[in-house]
């Protein structure tokens, strides 16, 4: 399990090395979220349209180890955008990945970007 996280790390705008080109803007629920796959990585990948902005993050929840959080709400707790794993509905800031209602580890998160009408994530390897 713990190789399953080796391989999500949260990634800056500073440290992008790839810009990976995900799919078209409208593949994407609005205020919803979908899965990704980039390598050997699941990303969820947010349209945060209320806020209009765009998030991703690991899509394994540490939790239990599912692959779900692109299913999971996302809202907002005091100004911090956040997603809800669906399962157990722990909270994760999709800014820094904190856990927002717990002390699990936080999850890493992703730049994204829109260009041209596609969705681009940011990763560094
Ligand atoms: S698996 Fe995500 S909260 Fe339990």
């Amino acid at each position: 399990m713990e190789e399953l996280l080796e391989q999500y790390k949260s990634t800056t705008v500073q440290d992008v090395t790839v810009w990976f080109k995900a799919a078209q803007v409208s593949k994407f629920p609005s205020n919803g979220g979908a899965c990704i796959k980039y390598k050997d990585k699941q990303i969820a990948v947010f349209n945060f349209e209320r806020k209009k902005a765009w998030y991703a993050c690991q899509n394994v929840c540490p939790h239990k180890m599912e692959m779900v959080l692109s299913r999971g709400m996302i809202g907002d707790q005091n100004g911090v955008p956040k997603v809800a794993c669906p399962m157990h509905k722990k909270t994760f800031s999709l800014e820094n990945g904190e856990n927002l209602n717990g002390d699990l580890d936080p999850i890493a998160t992703y730049p994204v970007k829109i260009e041209n009408g596609f969705v681009y994530v940011g990763f560094s390897e």
